[in-house]
């Protein structure tokens, strides 16, 4: 790897620069700000797509109240909206282009309202043409490279009261923004941001740029910060691949390093991480899980494609062989590890034989749990190009013979927890369920549902398991 090439791709943001984005925020304040605290302009933040957004979100909240903004939880009073986008597959965008329809008529009420699209759609410039022909009401669109400048975008808005369409190009790394969470049990940390993987059906590295690294110390601070005064009890350490965290550093560290430090940190807590790529996953990661108490029992590690023809065509750099090789090596360090993984079913070309190497690991290596797609082609990837004859007619009976298998084995796997004693930290009341009913994740990851107190939530319990669907185990405190 050349680390020289890796290190010109690192661009920090120089303080002076974000000292003058908070001077922006000043000035957003001044502008929007009331001397009637219940006239108080609001702003509503939606969120599609990964954890990686979720946590992008904080920031643009954070940004937002910082301005003089009161957060929102519905389009409907908001004086700022603000779509943090996806554009992973298709459908993603489509459920975007039709919330954002749906906004024609705030904007008519109120003329005054902003309505600003970012996250990964904004870094595709065939849909910056769509928001900028179609959509007029749409007056700021930025990328994810842009998102630190978010304040002076506002304000150029606000006091031009022209659209602005921002696309910086460059990946940069800004520390000292305002974040703003939900006082939550689980935390975000990202620790790195953009891909260099370029797996030809993902358009991941098209739109958040070339793949680099935080300085552990700033990633320390901010996990002291969520373990101490956030109440945080689950940090999940968010990259595309995380195991290649560090390259590019002048400092001399990598993922499991990187576990292993913040397992030294003070406090009862889970550290999750999401997602691992096969091909630089190794025996040093299972090592520092292993070896880490507060390292969750639960690794993610997408494996796309049972068949080594397609894994090639998809640019994995892994065969899968070597995939095997690694999840057994993962269970030798801890048996009791949950295992999840992503797999893209309809890749161009997939043959009926491909398919059947898919469904013969999912059988073989019975994942806890597995999230299925149907290729999705992205404009401006590999596979884009590529010919895809097969019927979706056939796409879709694969992807549902998947879904069926892995259902079964994953109705299995509950099923023999049934009798046993779990510990589980609390996260909050059970959603579609009776009063009373708390939602609490093992360290594994899996959802158990308890009747029991709110005063529970944040703290760790055992609880003894009675019953179990696909998705979840239900049970009582063993207290
Ligand atoms: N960086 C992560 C994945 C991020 S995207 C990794 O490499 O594992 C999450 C998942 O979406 C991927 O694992 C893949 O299964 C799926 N995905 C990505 N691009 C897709 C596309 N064009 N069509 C269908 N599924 C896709
Ligand atoms: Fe996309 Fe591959 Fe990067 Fe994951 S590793 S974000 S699938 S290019
Ligand atoms: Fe979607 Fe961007 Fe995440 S495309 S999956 S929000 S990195």
């Amino acid at each position: 790897m050349d680390t020289q090439a890796k290190k010109r791709n690192r661009i920090e943001i120089s303080s002076e620069q974000i000292s003058q984005q908070y001077t922006y925020m000043e000035r957003v304040r001044d502008f929007v700000g009331t001397a009637d605290a219940s006239e108080q302009k609001r702003c509503y933040v939606e969120t599609y797509g990964c954890q990686q957004n979720e946590a992008d979100s904080e920031t643009i909240r954070g940004m937002a109240t910082e301005m003089g903004y009161r957060i929102c939880n519905g389009p409907e009073e908001a004086d700022l909206i603000v779509f943090n986008t996806c554009a992973i597959r298709e459908h993603a965008e489509q459920r975007v282009f039709g919330n954002i329809g749906a906004l024609l008529k705030y904007k008519r009420r109120k003329p005054g309202l902003v309505i600003a699209l970012c996250g990964c759609m904004a870094g595709e410039p065939h849909i910056r043409e769509r928001l900028e022909k179609s959509f007029p009401y749409v007056s700021l669109v930025f990328t994810t490279h842009a998102l630190w400048r978010f304040p002076e975008l506002l304000f150029r808005v606000l006091v031009n009261g022209k659209r602005v369409f921002a696309s910086d190009e460059t990946g940069v790394i800004a520390e000292g923004l305002p974040l703003h969470r939900d006082r939550s049990v689980k935390g975000w940390l990202p620790i790195m941001y953009g891909c260099d993987n370029f797996c030809s059906y993902c358009i991941v590295p098209y739109v958040r740029g070339r793949e680099r690294s935080r300085r552990s110390d700033e990633i320390l601070a901010d996990a002291k910060r969520l373990i101490g005064d956030e109440g945080c009890r689950d940090i999940t350490l968010l990259g595309q691949n995380v195991n290649s965290y560090g390259k590019g550093l002048d400092e001399e560290i990598d993922f499991p390093e990187l576990i292993r430090k913040i397992n030294a940190l003070d406090g009862e807590f889970l550290i999750r991480f999401m997602t691992s790529h096969p091909k630089d996953a190794n025996e040093r990661l299972f090592k520092a899980m292993a070896e880490s108490k507060k390292a969750a029992r639960h690794l993610h590690l997408p494996f796309q494609s049972g068949s080594d023809r397609i894994l090639k065509l998809m640019n994995r750099g892994y065969t899968s062989a070597h995939y095997r090789e690694l999840i057994a090596l993962a269970r030798s360090y801890m048996p009791d590890l949950v295992i999840t993984s992503d797999v893209i079913v309809g890749f161009p070309g997939e043959t009926e034989e491909d398919f059947e190497a898919t469904m013969q690991l999912v059988k073989d290596l019975r994942f806890d749990a597995l999230f299925t797609f149907i290729f999705s082609p992205r404009r401006g990837t590999k596979a884009y190009e590529m010919q895809d004859e097969t019927p979706k007619a056939d796409k879709d009976r694969r992807f549902q013979a998947l879904v069926d298998a892995q259902n079964a084995i994953s109705k299995e796997i509950h099923s023999s927890y049934i009798g046993k004693t779990v510990r589980v930290l609390v996260d909050g009341k059970a959603e579609n369920k009776t009063e009373g009913y708390l939602s609490s994740r093992t360290s594994g990851g899996r959802l158990v549902v308890f009747p029991g107190d709110e005063g529970l939530i944040g703290t760790f319990r055992d609880v003894e398991i009675r019953d179990c669907t696909t998705w979840s185990l239900s049970g009582v405190l063993a207290e």
